[in-house]
């Protein structure tokens, strides 16, 4: 008997369990199968000179059966000029409703989601592809989700965000992966902020974006404040290129990425990119391997692997590995594929064409570069674009399937011994997006979280998400957040900055000397008592070029000369600020005494330091802005360790810690006016919360840091925290812009200056903070001081934390 009840069970089969599509149908066909765009709270056909000019009409097909299931316009600047004055039109309305008016609406939109749930789930699984499983439960309940915890957002915005105001029209452009989820993700903080929107959908997948444009339209959501434009990259590079957007988000590759942040380099136009992964999953020889693997199929079967963060680099310990791949193996013999709508498979079909043959080549490659391939013998569908889930074992590190984006149902791994290798090995990738980590070890598990360098972490769990708990990368995964708290910033500015300035202006002082080969004088030439030089790695140290340049007081006269820096004084600056990064491990009380005494030094010093100082500002202003800057500086001090993170209670049986991290290596372009308190004013905040910095002071009164490094000399700043050069400051800012081994520029010289280190940063994508030349009062504290510097100075890094049996 018992026998016979095990064979049943090892024979049953699972039969197809459709999911009923018609309603979908339905509702393609009351639209004729044809969509236009969603333009100032109607639809609008693409105009007869967007066809003149090469623009047309596109199929939407299911990648499961390849039916067509409708024609879709194309926008091309016109219709995009369109939607973005209908936006800009719509603007002072809704931003005069009132939070809990915005609230409504919010609310509105997310009961309409759950009450259209079904028709969605089904919409997006025939447009993309996806499982109705992941749809259903996954996608549409989180679209809802987001839509009601930014319901909250707006309700509060005024108590929790005071002093900021809504950064304006925003452009969005997102992937086909998840198309409504991350348009939730983006349209929903964007409108709790008052912002309006521009959005464009996929090209591949516009049909759940079209069907909330409709659901927006049922609500009465004030015509303009939300608009869809359909097409490709054309469609999109018309939205970043529009001069009456105020901020692009974008969701996709890197490559794209960076061509946004090079069109929008000449403008003021704010800035989130979430770009690709390549995320580690890294089982320890103490792990649960069951559950790993069950992680793993989450990790890299969902969503067939075309998942930002997923789980795609498996790092196993190397005592496991041989068990963990036959537990993969087996697993990967039972998974099944086929229609998506069938409730019962697991995985889908790739969203078209081109991802599949992309997906067939990298692997192609990983086979070519020396890894084994393992595809179990499971059924497949006669027809659609599925593809077989896939193991790479034997990776070299450096092979290109451990370091590209596949973005497919392909694992690759490869083995580790220690602790410490599965780090490097981690972050031996230019993305940094996701970690998953595997250990019953809480200790290890949270010490290895805290080392790798990825905006989100799983422990024991992978790709769960929730509203409240940002989502973003470190490094060319990009940067911003979306969700959360440190998500509605990305809508929001402070409000000074967008108003008229009382600003101070600055100091009028002479031009340098535009120095030049033919002044290769030492400063000793000239006679002066003072010699300023280079500080780095906390040491005084000659340009490499050998020059110096004069600098001159406001009246005219010789100040002193000032070090003339080149690439090579950059370098070595970067150099020792990285050799410096133990400065983030110190503890927030040790990094606050520093500052302390830091500021008492100055005080010390203050007679001799006001008396240079004047010859700048005049000795009225030099006072007061030295008084200034003793406050400052116990500011940061008072910030070090008080600027801390946040606990998140997800609707999950977990925790998530949103800790602040410090960037890392902080380029800063420091001002011409009030010169000792602007330059105080930026590399403070960055290194009360462990950033180590290079910064160029003002052109104009680079003497001023020989009394600064004096101070930090005397002050217990461990040597290469904070390094000094001067020279043509842009020169050196493009070279710092430009550097791999810095992670952000701080630009607050002239607008031309912010363009330019903004164009010269795509390299690695390192963000870019600045204030676009707007006129900024360094002596006042809501203007200069305390949480948008610090914001900037830290990425919020969310570690999901299971507890409970
Ligand atoms: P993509 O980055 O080209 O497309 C994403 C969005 O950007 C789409 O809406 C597209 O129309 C738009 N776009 C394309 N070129 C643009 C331009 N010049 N200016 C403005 N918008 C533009 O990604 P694609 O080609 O669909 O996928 C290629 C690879 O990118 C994937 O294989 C995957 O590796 C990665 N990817 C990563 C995603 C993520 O969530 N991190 C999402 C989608 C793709």
């Amino acid at each position: 008997m018992a026998s016979s009840i095990v064979e049943k069970f090892n024979s049953m089969e699972y039969g197809p369990a459709p999911e009923d599509a018609s309603e979908v149908y339905r509702w393609l066909d009351a639209h004729s199968r044809t969509f236009g765009h969603y333009i100032d709270g109607a639809w609008t056909p693409m105009g007869v000179e967007t066809k003149d000019a090469g623009f047309a009409a596109f199929p939407v097909k299911n990648p499961a059966t390849g039916e067509l299931l409708a024609t879709v316009d194309s926008a091309g600047p016109i219709e995009v000029d369109r939607a973005v004055k209908a936006a800009r039109a719509a603007l002072p309305g809704w931003q005069a409703l009132t939070g809990h008016q915005r609230a409504r609406y919010l609310y509105a939109l997310a009961r309409q989601v759950q009450k259209h749930a079904r028709r969605l789930a089904v919409l997006e699984t025939l447009d993309n592809g996806k499982s109705i499983r992941e749809s259903r439960d996954i996608d549409i309940p989180l679209v809802a989700r987001h839509f009601y915890h930014h319901a909250g957002w707006a309700q509060l915005l005024d108590t929790e965000f005071p002093g900021y105001a809504p950064v304006g029209v925003v452009g969005q452009i997102i992937p086909w992966n998840f198309p409504l989820l991350i348009l939730a993700w983006k349209v929903a903080p964007a409108l709790a902020a008052g912002c309006t929107v521009v959005l464009k959908p996929a090209e591949y997948t516009p049909l759940t974006a079209l069907a909330l444009a409709e659901i927006a339209g049922e609500i009465g959501l004030p015509r303009g404040v939300f608009n869809v434009v359909n097409g490709d990259g054309r469609t999109g590079a018309a939205i970043v290129e529009h001069p009456g957007i105020d901020k692009i988000a974008f969701t996709g590759s890197t490559e794209v990425g960076r061509i946004i942040r090079k069109a929008t380099a000449n403008s003021s136009k704010k800035l989130s990119l979430e770009l690709g992964g390549k995320s580690p999953f890294i089982v320890f020889d103490d792990a649960d391997l069951d559950s790993a693997v069950e992680g793993l199929v989450d990790g890299i079967w969902l969503n067939q692997g075309q998942v930002c963060c997923a789980g795609s680099r498996l790092l196993v310990q190397e005592r496991v590995a041989e068990r963990l791949y036959d537990k993969i193996r087996a697993r990967m013999r039972t998974l099944r594929i086929g229609s998506s709508l069938d409730k019962a498979i697991d995985i889908g079909a790739i969203v078209d064409q081109v991802q599949y043959d992309r997906i067939a080549a990298l692997v192609r490659t990983g086979i070519a570069e020396g890894a084994t391939c393992y595809q179990p013998e499971v059924t497949m569908p006669e027809r659609g674009l599925f593809f077989k889930p896939t193991l790479l074992t034997g990776v070299a590190p450096g092979a290109t399937v451990a370091q590209e984006e596949i973005f497919g149902p392909v694992l690759v791994s490869m083995t580790f011994r220690t602790p410490a290798e599965a780090v490097e090995l981690a972050n031996n990738t230019t993305y940094g997006l996701a970690a998953s980590i595997w250990s019953e070890n809480v200790n290890v598990a949270l010490d290895v979280a805290a080392q790798v360098k990825a905006g989100v972490v799983w422990v024991n769990a992978i790709n769960l998400f929730d509203a409240a708990c940002g989502f973003g990368g470190y490094r060319e995964s990009g940067y911003g957040r979306e969700g959360g708290k440190e998500g509605m910033y990305e809508y929001l500015e402070p409000t000074w900055l967008r108003g008229e300035s009382n600003a101070v202006p600055a100091a009028a002082l002479p031009e340098p000397e535009a120095p030049g080969d033919d002044v290769a004088h030492a400063p000793e030439d000239f006679g002066i008592d003072r010699t300023v030089k280079q500080y780095i790695g906390g040491k005084q140290a000659r340009p490499d070029s050998g020059y110096s340049y004069r600098v001159y007081g406001r009246d005219g006269h010789l100040v002193g000369t000032a070090p003339l820096g080149n690439r090579k004084d950059i370098r070595n600056a970067v150099e020792a600020a990285r050799a410096a990064g133990k400065w983030a491990k110190t503890t927030a009380h040790g990094r606050a005494q520093v500052l302390y005494f830091l500021a008492e030094n100055l005080a010390q010093r203050s007679a001799e330091i006001v008396a240079k100082l004047a010859a700048f500002t005049g000795s009225e202003q030099a006072a007061v802005e030295l008084d200034q800057s003793i406050e400052r500086t116990f500011a940061y001090a008072a910030w070090a360790d008080k600027f801390e993170g946040t606990i998140h209670n997800p609707p999950a049986r977990m925790v998530t810690l949103a800790m602040k991290e410090a960037v890392g290596v902080i380029g800063i372009l420091a001002p011409d006016e009030t010169p000792l308190l602007s330059l105080l004013s930026l590399i403070l905040p960055a290194i009360a919360v462990g950033n180590t910095v290079v910064a160029v002071p003002s052109q104009r009164a680079a003497t001023l840091m020989g009394d600064l490094y004096q101070v930090f000399d005397t002050s217990d700043l461990p040597g290469g925290v904070v390094n000094l050069v001067s020279g043509r400051a842009d020169e050196l800012g493009r070279t710092l812009a430009e550097h791999d081994d810095v992670d952000a520029i701080w630009s607050f010289r002239d607008e031309a200056s912010a363009a330019m280190v903004k164009a010269a940063s795509i390299g690695n994508l390192k963000q870019v903070f600045t204030h676009h030349g707007r006129a900024i009062d360094w002596f006042d504290p809501a203007q200069a001081e305390g949480r948008w510097f610090l914001r900037h100075a830290t990425q919020v890094k969310n570690i999901w934390v299971p507890y409970g049996e």
